[in-house]
């Protein structure tokens, strides 16, 4: 078993060093956060993640999880540093790198010969060998190994996709590292692919960007189904049964968001852009989903006789159900259309998402649904939370000052909808 050093504990470093004490290792992950290491050391972990406080709190008990406040306290005792630190957009779309390049000047002198530095965190072509420049020129001994190891997990399913991967993408220059690295998944049961790093960083970026362009596909499919009366779940579900096209992420919706696919489609066209190709599908696939917002504000437009003034309820607000994340999410960007169009915008999310407020000046969050509809001239869902569709609608449709509905995500039946005599619009039906 290995020690591991883990730095960043957000949601992919918290993650892996939870899943690695798992697997058996001797893991430390480090933050900078101070407030947040003492939470998490008491096995608070502050998001929702099915199984990952479970693997936390077993962690701490068999003291093979431990969290420290400082990078270097993961690093300087570690046979393998894994590095899960931001890689936000800047400003350019490029992923900016200046946390990991602090973080290896932070380690570098402190690393025995022998320790495998790792980049775990979603990161550009060329960052692995970055950092292999950035390390020795921060003094660390010449006998270092690095690798990419890209992470693939979902919010949601975070511990469950860490512990049963599609795959396990492993990216070296030296064979022996990669085998070192490989070593650590011994009990995971998956596929490893071994490549050099740019390609593993690739893998990355081309799996995202791909994920983004079959959703923006459907998205568009959808708009089409509306216009030739088609009804989108009858097209996806035919299309679904063809394997080389699969059932999976063609739900259409409001666009994808989140803290991954915005940041890493903006990244990789930014990567094609420097080598002097504008990648005009990808661009497309961009604008086509800025455009599906739109296309939900316009529904709500249609709806309602005039918009200044007119009342709407929200249901959700997270990026997609089940977690309760905001980051770039599009129903809080919907919802700060319509307030920014005059509308009085009151919003419910089974997770609270209290701090919509402070995205949404002017938005009011409350704490039931059916508040969040109390007369209200049009209902918009927005997130895909299953309690939605369990909900009393005849006690809906009473609160409501008009009945109507736009439903971005086709949660609804909208033949029980009609049957209670509310007008409702969905995605693609
Ligand atoms: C995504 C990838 O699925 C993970 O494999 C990857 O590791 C992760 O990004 C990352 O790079 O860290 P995540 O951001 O958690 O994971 O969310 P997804 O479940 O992929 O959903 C992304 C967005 O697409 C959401 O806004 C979701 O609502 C939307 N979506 C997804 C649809 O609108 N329709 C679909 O059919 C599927």
């Amino acid at each position: 078993m290995s020690r591991v050093g883990v730095v960043g504990a957000g949601y992919v470093g918290l993650t892996t060093g939870a899943c690695f004490a798992h697997l058996g290792h001797d893991v430390v992950v480090a933050d900078i956060d101070a407030d947040k290491v003492a939470r998490l050391a008491k096995g608070d972990i502050g998001i929702l993640e099915e199984g990952l406080p479970e693997l936390v709190s077993e962690g701490l008990a068999t003291r093979r999880l431990r969290f420290v406040v400082g990078a270097a306290h993961a690093a300087a005792d570690a046979e393998f540093v894994f590095l899960c630190v931001p890689t936000p957009r800047g400003t350019e779309g490029n992923a900016d790198l200046s946390v990991v390049e602090a973080v290896v000047r932070e380690i570098a002198p402190l690393l025995r010969p022998g320790t495998v530095v790792v980049n775990k965190s979603t990161m550009p072509v060329g960052s692995t060998a970055l950092v292999a420049r950035q390390l020795a020129k921060a003094g660390a001994v010449a006998e270092l190994g690095v690798a990419s190891n890209p992470e693939f997990l979902r919010e949601g399913t975070a511990a469950r996709d860490f512990l049963h991967p599609y795959r396990v993408v492993i990216g070296a220059d030296d064979p022996a590292v990669a085998v070192r690295v490989s070593e650590l998944y011994r009990d995971v049961q998956a596929p490893v692919l071994v490549t050099n790093p740019a390609s593993a960083e690739m893998i990355k970026y081309a799996s995202n960007a791909f994920l983004a362009m079959k959703v923006s596909y459907v998205n568009a499919i959808a708009n089409l189904c509306e216009a030739v009366t088609a009804d989108v779940r009858e097209v996806t579900l035919g299309m679904g049964y063809d394997p080389r096209i699969g059932f999976e992420f063609l739900h259409p919706g409001p666009g994808w968001g989140g803290s991954c696919f915005p940041k890493d489609t903006a990244a990789l066209l930014h990567t094609a852009a420097r080598v002097g190709d504008s990648f005009p599908l990808l661009a497309s696939v961009i604008s086509t989903n800025e455009e599906q917002r739109d296309r939900v504000v316009s529904k709500v437009r249609d709806a309602l006789d005039r918009t200044d003034g007119r009342r709407v309820g929200v249901w959700g607000l997270t990026f997609k159900a089940n977690t309760n994340d905001l980051r770039d999410s599009p129903a809080v960007a919907v919802t700060r259309h319509l307030v920014g169009e005059g509308m009085s915008v009151r919003a419910y999310d089974p997770m609270g998402g209290e701090s919509a407020t402070d995205l949404v000046p002017g938005l009011e969050v409350v704490t039931d649904p059916y508040e969040a509809c109390a007369d209200a001239d049009v209902l918009v869902v927005l997130t895909e939370w299953d309690e939605f569709r369990w909900l009393d609608f005849t006690r809906v449709a009473g609160l409501m000052a008009a009945r109507s509905i736009v439903d971005a995500r086709n949660l609804l039946d909208p033949a029980a909808m009609r049957h209670l005599g509310f007008a409702y619009v969905g995605v693609g039906r």
